[in-house]
């Protein structure tokens, strides 16, 4: 099948589209690079010995994506490109929905007028809100987002089942994720935030490798059993193949969403222990007040991906620890060479 990968580039993007191309399929990557790099996708093509079709370029941009799905017989979309960092969105929520709101709807409007109708899309466990019970079940409705980020995975979601409402030629899966983390088993793809990293485990990696002094662990009088706050993490691997195992699904009309997670929760301090432990290095910690925004714990119930999909994360924690450390180890300023600031 050839697929169209928008966001490709990306953490998540550039594992899918590798296990995309080790299964077979043809893949045409659109990507803006706003938060990725062109290396990714090199090394991609060098760890599966086959070649995807790159184009930079934009969501948003209309003409280019008619022109696009004219030249290239697209079967089905996967879905990456947007704006992910939750802190950024209350500072700019116009980008954010522009971004993921705006530039979806865009996406569609070309997929519908060139006839393409079968979207895979990269949702959040954020829609389930701040007040749903754990574990999250799809069952659940969508609750109050707790930023802009969050708000616009909602509202993408209802676009997505309005617009599969109207028309039975479409078909999509939404695919909530829980806490992507780790790299491909080589080293060679990962993640590689811009700056100081939001997220955990790029903080982890970075302070273990002497980039950053210490980790700043936020809050740690939740009421969970240490304290600190607890998520499902899954190995990017396995989300990369769930993908794979949507796009197949994806031939009825209608959305469907999945939750991607184990369905097991660790704790920050859990994570740092885990970490130094397998990969023998120190991680040193310090407790920070709560950040904004935060939940004590959540966790998937992967039961309908199993049950409907046939999916399930197989990697365990010890293969995200190892496989985060051997990315940070050998790229240990990403994909940028030679950059080298310590910010604590
Ligand atoms: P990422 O930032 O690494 O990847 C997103 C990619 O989209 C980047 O390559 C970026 O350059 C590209 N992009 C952004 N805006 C674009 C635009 N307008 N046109 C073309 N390309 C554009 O993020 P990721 O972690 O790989 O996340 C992928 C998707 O999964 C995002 O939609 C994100 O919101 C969602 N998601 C991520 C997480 C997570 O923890 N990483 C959790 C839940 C959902
Ligand atoms: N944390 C720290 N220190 C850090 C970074 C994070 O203690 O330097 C803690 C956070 O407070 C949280 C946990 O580690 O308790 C996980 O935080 P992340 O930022 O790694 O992940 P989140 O659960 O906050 O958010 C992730 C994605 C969002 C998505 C959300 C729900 O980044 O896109 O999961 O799916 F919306």
């Amino acid at each position: 099948m050839k697929v169209l990968v928008t966001g490709g580039a990306g953490y998540i993007g550039s594992h899918t589209v590798l296990i995309l191309l080790e299964a077979g399929h043809e893949v045409v990557v659109l990507d803006n690079l706003c938060n990725a790099s062109r290396e990714a996708l090199r090394r991609v093509e060098r760890l599966v010995g086959r070649e995807l079709v790159f184009v930079e370029g934009d969501i948003r941009d209309r003409a280019l994506l008619d022109q696009l799905l004219v030249e290239w017989p697209i079967s089905a979309v996967i879905h990456f490109a947007g704006l992910k960092a939750v802190g950024e969105s209350v500072q700019q929520p116009l980008a954010y929905y522009a971004n993921n709101v705006a530039g979806t709807i865009t996406l569609c409007q070309a997929m519908q007028a060139a006839g393409v109708q079968r979207l895979v899309f990269s949702s959040s466990a954020t829609v389930y809100g701040a007040d749903a019970p754990v574990p999250y079940q799809e069952t659940m409705p969508r609750g109050q987002a707790t930023s802009p980020y969050g708000a616009s995975k909602a509202m993408v979601e209802q676009v997505l089942e309005d617009l599969c409402r109207s028309n039975d030629l479409w078909s999509v899966a939404a695919l909530r994720y829980f806490n992507p983390i780790g790299a491909h088993p080589s080293g060679e793809i990962g993640e590689d935030p811009q700056g100081i990293p939001n997220n955990l485990m790029p903080f982890i990696a970075q302070v273990a490798s002497g980039r950053r002094n210490t980790l700043s662990i936020f809050g740690n009088d939740y009421s969970t059993a240490d304290g600190t706050c607890e998520r499902d993490y899954l190995h990017v691997m396995d989300l990369a193949e769930g993908h794979v195992a949507a796009l197949a699904h994806i031939t009825t009309p209608g959305i469907a969403c999945y939750n991607l997670g184990t369905g097991n929760a660790f704790s920050v301090l859990q994570m740092v222990e885990r970490f130094s432990v397998v990969n023998g290095v120190e991680v040193p910690y310090a407790f920070a007040p709560r950040r904004a925004g935060d939940l004590p714990a959540f966790w998937a119930d992967p039961g309908k991906a199993g049950a409907e999909l046939g999916w399930v994360a197989r990697r365990s924690l010890d293969d995200m620890m190892r496989d985060t450390w051997r990315w940070q180890q050998r790229n240990p300023y990403g994909y940028r060479q030679g950059y080298a600031t310590q910010t604590p």
